[in-house]
């Protein structure tokens, strides 16, 4: 059974040490392209040479010990080298000067951006426009090809419900339709349908799997997950960007049920390469081959590279098992050459794939090809569509004849900090702050600079009474909250996710000026913030906007942009409520009668609360829904239509509504069907998301939208780890977030 294998993990690789290999390495079942090539490629390579191309190593320029390493054969790929010149240089070493020429593939985490970063992808997600982000890791790929970049481990599909954990930022946020959508748009702007191509670079999609269910939101925690759970929610995007044509995958550092995932074949060889029929690269997490000691798994580099050659990792990242053992465990009997082979062909196709054998170098003649306009002007689209206006008592847009405009706040000017988690390669001198942007579209003379605090985490009282009292001169102020681009990504999780620092006092302070306050978050994850919004005429929430955060941010406070970011995550009122998201079963008890702590009675009866689903401080419920964001305008939901009221297990729905512009002004809406299966043999959640739109409607237009949704959409993981459309009632909604609209019904027989 599945559900046992998943558990028996452990007990079988541990089988490796005693030297039995529980494995045969066929881990390419499928006719593949490049096969001829590959096997005769294969056929000339000694084991040395074949373990060489399994190994990773950091790029450290041209030293003698890396050419000649590279020269031996004993080097696949180099992480982090971005000199073009060197880059060719290193290569050359590869190609002229090794036994068999085979090509290095350089490879780098370009994110959200090489040079022109756009948006963190949490903040991409909020666009809800796949064309954008496609058209961001175009970019993105240009930029980073003109170097030689040609693997990039991006997108991260981890879907992530507990903004503790600081790598939300690198995802696409808590459900997994979004983030099927959106990283398949992303691995397409990558690697085109020509992987060939010399501009484009190899996906990866990682982390492999589960990794954004850390336990309590604390990296490279535990997972612990039952596989209907891992199927329905975990495994989705993984399996798109699979059937996509990723070219490769990276596994994860946790563990999930105690088995970590580098060990286990049934993740990275039965599901992804036999059910899924994958045959592109796999490659480890930086040194996450060597964590299986620590872990607990394994007794030793040797045997760590025993057990993750075995369960299907091909390229090993930064731990140097496998080029420090493989040979002796093949020597041993321990790892079958058989298991090495079908590793280094999964490497050598990805080779073939990228057109590496035919056209190894950067053309220098175009090299470094950088900030263009249109790469700017797509990062400030992107920029101006993640941005969710959360909140807005009208205060925004900003009225032209505003007189003076007060900017504080400690991330206004802030270059650095403003583009976020995953920037190897940003230039400071090239990202464009809201002050800049602000004082070039209104003039400096009615600018009001003062940051109050400097950094996201100061406490300076003095500071903020200076900037209060500057402030108060303006006629609104605009500030510039959220947190530095360190307090996210990978190893900075937060235990309490409110603003840090002193930036709460500091609103109260500006707030007591009695001048109107917008307020604009930057931040790598959702950050609690009930009392800021009530502070606040107004909340624009605009993640780590990128280099061209500036600009997007005057456009959209003056209007010349109109919002239309939406919640790619739940906001919680207090950090207590994670995991909190959407999608979450009703329980028998849901919420009811809400008694907040200070409602309660002196010696109330234990009963009293009439005991249902929810906290007594936080009550029950977010700040803000998955899916929320508000617009200039308005927009009117028509009934939702079905084109029948009952469909077959293998039938398909189609739901339609009129959605109209009741504002005056052009605006975009994302329009959200969702679904629930009222009783299922599991439990159901009381909705998910199965498709969405995004258009734009000019000023009093009305559009239809309209999703056809086929039995195969509504289907879930059985207590037999079976995908099944069980017969039953649905409800389905087409609505502007996850918790409004009026719900119709429909029957599956
Ligand atoms: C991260 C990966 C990243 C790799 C290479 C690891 O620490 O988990 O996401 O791709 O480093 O830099």
């Amino acid at each position: 059974m599945k559900k046992a294998q998943l558990f028996a993990l452990a007990a079988a690789s541990a089988i490796t040490l005693a030297g039995v290999s529980c494995s045969d390495g066929s881990n390419s079942t499928k006719a593949s392209d490049y096969d001829k090539e590959i096997e005769s490629l294969l056929s000339q390579m000694t084991l040395d040479e074949k373990i060489g191309q399994l190994n990773q190593r950091t790029g450290v320029g041209l030293t003698d010990e890396m050419t000649g390493a590279i020269r031996a054969g004993s080097v696949g790929s180099l992480l982090n080298e971005v000199d073009p010149e060197t880059v060719n240089a290193l290569q050359r070493e590869a190609v002229e000067n090794s036994r068999l020429g085979i090509p290095l593939i350089f490879s780098r985490d370009v994110v959200h951006g090489f040079k022109t970063i756009y948006p963190i992808p949490l903040g991409q997600a909020a666009t809800w426009n796949p064309a954008l982000v496609e058209e961001g890791a175009r970019v993105a790929a240009d930029e980073a090809s003109s170097v030689g970049i040609r693997w990039t481990f991006s997108p991260m599909l981890d879907v992530a419900r507990d903004s503790r954990w600081g790598r939300i930022a690198e995802g696409f946020g808590e459900d997994p339709y979004l983030t099927s959508v959106l990283g398949e748009a992303m691995i397409r702007g990558y690697q085109t349908d020509d992987l060939s191509r010399p501009n484009t670079m190899a996906a990866c999609a990682k982390h492999f799997a589960a990794y954004g269910f850390s336990e309590n939101g604390k990296d490279y925690n535990s997972v612990w997950m039952p596989e209907s759970r891992l199927r329905d929610v975990v495994l989705p995007p993984f399996k798109k960007a699979a059937e996509s044509g990723a070219a490769t995958f990276m596994c994860s550092f946790n563990e999930i049920n105690d088995v970590p995932t580098n060990a286990s074949s049934y993740l990275l060889r039965d599901i992804l390469r036999d059910e899924w029929g994958w045959n592109g690269m796999m490659v480890s997490d930086w040194g996450s081959i060597m964590q299986m000691v620590p872990q607990g798994h394994c007794t030793d580099l040797r045997h760590a590279a025993a057990v993750a050659s075995k369960a299907g990792v091909d390229m090993d990242m930064e731990s140097y098992a496998y080029i420090q053992h493989l040979k002796d465990l093949v020597e041993k009997g321990e790892v079958s050459e058989k298991t090495i082979d079908g590793l280094v062909r999964n490497v050598l196709r990805l080779k073939y794939r990228l057109g590496l054998f035919d056209n190894p170098y950067v053309d220098l003649d175009s090299a470094r090809r950088f900030y263009t306009e249109a790469n700017l002007d797509g990062a400030r689209r992107a920029a101006e569509e993640s941005a969710v206006l959360l909140t807005n008592n009208g205060i925004l847009p900003l009225k032209e004849n505003v007189r003076r405009i007060a900017v504080t706040g400690p991330l206004m000017d802030a270059k650095h900090d403003q583009n976020g988690t995953w920037c190897f390669d940003m230039e400071k001198e090239h990202t464009v702050t809201a002050l800049e942007a602000l004082t070039e579209m209104y003039g400096k003379d009615r600018i009001i600079a003062a940051p109050g605090l400097t950094y996201s985490r100061s406490t300076d009282a003095a500071g903020i009474r200076r900037a209060a009292a500057e402030a108060a001169k303006a006629d609104v102020i605009l500030f510039f909250a959220g947190e530095e681009a360190v307090l996210s990504g990978e190893a900075h999780c937060r235990a309490d996710i409110s603003l840090p620092g002193a930036q709460t006092e500091m609103l109260r302070a500006l707030k007591a000026t009695g001048k109107p306050v917008v307020t604009v978050i930057m931040a790598g994850r959702a950050l609690t913030i009930p009392e800021e919004s009530k502070l606040s005429d107004a909340v624009l929430y605009v993640f780590h906007p990128g280099t061209m955060g500036g600009p997007a941010i005057a456009n959209l406070l003056s209007g010349k942009v109109n919002p239309s970011g939406r919640l790619p995550l739940t906001m919680p009122r207090m950090t207590g409520q994670l995991p909190l998201y959407y999608a979450h079963n009703n329980t028998g008890r849901p919420a009811s009668g809400i008694v907040l702590i200070d409602s309660l009675e002196l010696e109330a009866d234990q009963t009293s609360t009439g005991c249902t689903s929810f906290y007594l401080d936080a009550g029950d419920g977010p700040l803000f829904p998955f899916g929320h964001g508000l617009s200039y305008t308005t927009f009117k939901y028509g009934p939702v239509e079905l084109s029948a009221t009952e469909i077959a297990p293998d039938g398909s729905i189609t739901a339609s509504c009129e959605i109209t512009n009741t504002g005056e002004r052009e605006g975009s809406e994302v329009a959200q069907l969702y679904v629930r299966d009222l009783v299922g043999s599991m439990v159901r959640p009381v909705r998910e998301l199965k498709a969405f739109e995004k258009i734009t409607l000019a000023p009093g237009e009305s559009r239809k939208v309209s999703f056809t949704l086929d039995g195969a959409d509504l289907a879930y993981t059985n207590a037999e780890n079976k995908k099944i459309t069980e017969p039953g009632e649905f409800r389905l909604w087409i609505s502007p977030d996850s918790q409004a609209g009026e719900a119709v019904s429909f029957t599956v027989k």
